[in-house]
């Protein structure tokens, strides 16, 4: 082929690819370029962090060495990308996420959607005024078993499910760095690895109006020498009791780190059946959270009055698949002009139940539960 046919085929194909950019270029980053780099139509044209050098770092380690880096996001944006993922830390996800819609740019944003409900209230109205996709990264929501937990309880096989208990924990699984800040994470472990259990419990259910809370933390092993060496200025433990408008109830636990295996399992009590999602690996330190994996999963109920237990298969493990999915799902809404894969709607009442939760162990009372108009 002609050298200058061959350059108009580049072009087409460029042409056809959806232009990337990242914004907040630490740890996470990592995942989302790869999972970038091994889609076929994805071009990156550059990314950004605030920390000098840190995004032509990050581009060079990836080969992108002629993809331009910013300090200023604006400059990324500038380039009109298709869209980007906001891989910053959770304080400042609702800067960047509502910079870039407000410039035309689709956004992928990391879990938690934010900090305060505040702050979700305006990620929420850019993307109602923009039209733009936001969708926020929970990655377990791909996962094959979770898919099949979601299934079984919204098929009605569990009847009126009138309770809830999730979250887990982990042993010793303080994760360190900006996660530990509360100027940059806001809150700890409610944020890092509750907002999954939150969303994996209530996707499964279906999202509904929250009213109350009631909840408690604490930070007695962040703040312990013995357990925890770095400064530490979040929360290590939570737990909460959560009513919501159609008499639901969930029972919410999480933790870094206790002097306990779990804090136990996912159980869904229906007035028909009831399902049970065992703790992943509660033998690890890390393991004994429902954030991403998935343990055992049993239903219990009665069959022609005889109380039945029943192991249901699991399928096969797809875990490493489930960050490329989330990536997928953001870029094929971009492509086909569709809805957001994991939308506001939803994702503001997991906000709105983290709000009353941090409001709720400061006042150390049950608190009303804000649900934001938007
Ligand atoms: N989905 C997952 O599996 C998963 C796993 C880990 C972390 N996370 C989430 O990803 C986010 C980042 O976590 P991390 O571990 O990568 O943190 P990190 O601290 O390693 O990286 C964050 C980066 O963002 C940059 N940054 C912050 N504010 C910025 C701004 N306004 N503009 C440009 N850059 C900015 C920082 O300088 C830093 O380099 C967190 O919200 C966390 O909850 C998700």
């Amino acid at each position: 082929m002609p050298v200058e046919d061959k350059v108009a085929v580049q072009a087409a194909d460029k042409k056809d690819k959806l232009r990337i950019g990242i914004v907040g270029t630490g740890g996470i980053a990592h995942a989302h370029m790869k999972a970038y780099k091994d889609m076929d139509d994805v071009e990156i044209i550059g990314g950004s962090d605030l920390v000098p050098g840190k995004a032509r770092a990050f581009l060079d380690e990836f080969g992108l060495t002629d993809a331009p880096d910013f300090e200023d996001n604006n400059k990324l944006f500038a380039l009109k990308p298709d869209g980007v993922s906001v891989c910053t830390y959770n304080t400042t996800h609702h800067v960047c996420a509502v910079a870039a819609m407000r410039s035309g740019i689709h956004v992928l944003c990391e879990k938690p959607m934010s900090v305060t409900l505040d702050q979700a209230v305006q990620m929420a109205r850019a993307q109602k005024e923009t039209g733009k996709i936001l969708t926020i990264g929970f990655q377990p929501r791909y996962d094959a078993n979770m898919k099949m937990v979601k299934e079984i309880v919204q098929s009605g096989v569990l009847g009126n499910v009138y309770y809830v208990q999730t979250g887990g924990g982990r042993r010793r699984g303080i994760p360190g760095g900006t996660f530990v800040n509360k100027e940059l994470a806001g809150v700890g472990c409610l944020a890092d690895i509750g907002c999954y259990g939150l969303d994996m419990a209530l996707n499964s259910v279906g999202y509904r109006k929250p009213v109350t809370v009631s909840a408690y933390a604490s930070d007695f092993f962040g703040k312990n020498p013995k357990y925890f060496k770095d400064d530490f200025s979040v929360d290590d433990f939570t737990c909460a009791l959560v009513r919501f408008e159609d008499g639901l109830v969930l029972d919410f636990r999480m933790s870094w780190a206790m002097h306990m295996d779990t804090m136990g399992d996912t159980l869904f009590l229906g007035t028909e059946a009831g399902l049970k999602v065992k703790s992943p690996n509660p033998h690890l330190n890390w393991g004994g959270a429902w954030d991403g994996t998935i343990g055992d999963v049993y239903m219990y109920t009665d069959v022609v009055g005889n109380q039945v237990e029943t192991k249901i298969p699991l399928k096969p493990a797809e875990k490493s698949n489930n960050f490329a999915a989330k990536v997928r799902a953001f870029l094929d809404a971009i492509k086909e002009g569709g809805e957001s894969p994991i939308p506001w709607q939803e994702i503001i009442y997991n906000q709105a139940i983290i709000d009353g939760i941090i409001r709720s162990s400061a006042a150390k009372h049950e608190v009303d539960v804000v649900i934001p108009e938007i």
